[in-house]
């Protein structure tokens, strides 16, 4: 099939790759000629295990390339997905849907013949149908648009796989159109692999994707609320998790206490969730959702009040390292990074903080220019007094505590050099017997 990607951010650069790979025939479409560039030379512009590799690929196949140019988009192809960003409003919880009524409005006059649009952003629930009315309003004689839903689930570092092997495919339409038979032409490899394909109207389709978010970053507040009932009584919410995740109503994934969420989604999804509740009079419903906002926020806080502690009531010219930018392992994203937050936090309470991360450096020197970078995870530990672990890399995770002990100050408070894990990703044992003073976030 021939179809156009508009925006090739992360998620709409992996969709495109990733249906050129299916065999499709791809156009990726985006305002930005910068990232355009990039894109048809080869080049990614952000961390994606796979992808690079996927695109590269791809472009040799000449099934894929990318333009800026929204008239070669409207006669390339007669299906066209949406995956450009909604980002939070300034100065509102909502979520600004600019960018997705502009690709519309600009497609609509340019299309001839019946065309179907599939968004995949996250929206607020009403969007497609406002959408479908501004199509209907931009379209010329004889031209149509169907607009329907079509959500997407992926998570930044597992991207490719996501998207090739979804676990679940849903489609919000309203009845009567084409959008159901072309979407299983479109996802026909994976619905041979008998992936659910979920057929829904538009406002669930809409609600789908929201709920999913909503739902991961309560199951974090929630253990993380609980992590703060253990510290005050000495126990392990580690272990906590461990047992009650065994009861499969319950499962284990999603209840890694620590620093909390962050991230292009989690955050914005809640609180624009809450504010198209609002809107629609159903404030009510969701307003649990501040309450899971405000316990990942105080994790940030707690951790920064952790390292007060531990080195002995004052941060004024302190040496502090911490490990990790991005807000998860193998991204290079530091939006809403909790680890980054972290790190600005201390460094304004008169720290002088080292950050490293594997791949976030860059992006992290440009939202925080006034931090030290080091090149190493070396060069970050060395004469630190205290270490903060606040993005779970899995070099962090196999840091070598002795060899690490070897490097830092020594002894500034306990008569030990002190580790906090933000993330409950270290060896406890293997720190503590290399003579860390090691403490955790939940657990006591
Ligand atoms: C999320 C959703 O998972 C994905 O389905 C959606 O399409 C986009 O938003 P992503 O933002 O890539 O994906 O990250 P995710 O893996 O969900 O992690 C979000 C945040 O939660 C990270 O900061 C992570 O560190 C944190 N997290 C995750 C925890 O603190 N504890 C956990 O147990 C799991």
């Amino acid at each position: 099939m021939r179809m156009t990607v508009f925006g090739t951010g992360y998620l709409g650069a992996t969709h495109a790759a990733c249906m050129a790979e299916l065999g499709h025939d791809v156009l990726g479409v985006d305002v930005d000629e910068a990232k355009i560039k990039s894109l048809t030379e080869g080049k990614v512009p952000f961390f994606e295990p796979g992808l690079p590799e996927l695109l590269q690929r791809n472009l040799d196949s000449g099934r894929l390339g990318f333009t800026t140019d929204y008239e070669e988009a409207a006669q390339f192809a007669n299906v066209h997905f949406i995956g450009v960003g909604t980002p939070q409003k300034k100065g509102s919880y909502a979520a600004d849907t600019t960018y997705v009524r502009a690709v519309v409005e600009s497609l609509a006059p340019l299309i001839e013949g019946e065309h179907l649009v599939l968004g995949k952003s996250t929206v607020p629930v009403g969007t497609a149908a406002q959408l479908q009315a501004l199509a209907d309003e931009n379209t010329n004689d004889g031209a149509s648009i169907e607009v329907a839903w079509n959500p997407e689930f992926l998570r930044e570092g597992h991207a490719v796989k996501d998207t090739l092997r979804p676990d679940r495919i849903v489609l919000g339409l309203h009845e009567g159109g084409n959008a159901e038979a072309l979407a299983r032409e479109v996802y026909a490899d994976a619905l041979q692999q008998d992936t659910p394909f979920l057929v829904v109207d538009l406002p669930t389709a809409e609600l789908v994707k929201v709920s999913a978010n909503a739902f991961l970053a309560t199951k974090i507040s929630f253990i993380n609320a609980v992590s703060e009932v253990c510290e005050t009584v000495g126990a392990d919410v580690t272990a906590l998790a461990d047992a009650i995740g065994l009861d499969e109503r319950i499962g284990r994934k999603f209840l890694g206490a620590g620093l909390g969420f962050g991230g292009g989604c989690l955050p914005k999804d809640i609180r624009a969730f809450m504010a198209r509740a609002g809107e629609l009079g159903a404030d009510q419903a969701m307003s649990f959702l501040r309450e899971v906002d405000a316990i990942n926020m105080r994790r940030r806080e707690k951790m920064v009040e952790l390292a007060r502690q531990e080195l002995g009531g004052s941060l004024l010219g302190r040496n502090v390292t911490v490990l990790g930018a991005a807000f998860k392992p193998n991204s290079d994203d530091v939006r809403d990074s909790p680890a980054l937050n972290v790190a600005g936090s201390l460094s304004l309470s008169g720290a002088a903080v080292t950050v490293f991360d594997p791949e976030a450096m860059a992006n992290a020197q440009r939202l925080f220019p006034t931090l030290n970078y080091a090149e190493s995870i070396e060069e970050a530990l060395r004469g630190a007094e205290i270490v903060l672990v606040a993005t779970e890399w899995k070099e962090f995770q196999e840091l070598d505590p002795e060899w690490a002990r070897t490097l830092v100050a020594g002894e500034p408070v306990h008569g030990k050099p002190i580790v906090i894990d933000g993330r409950n990703c270290l060896n406890t044992e293997a720190w503590k017997s290399a003579g860390w003073e090691f403490r955790a976030l939940g657990r006591g």
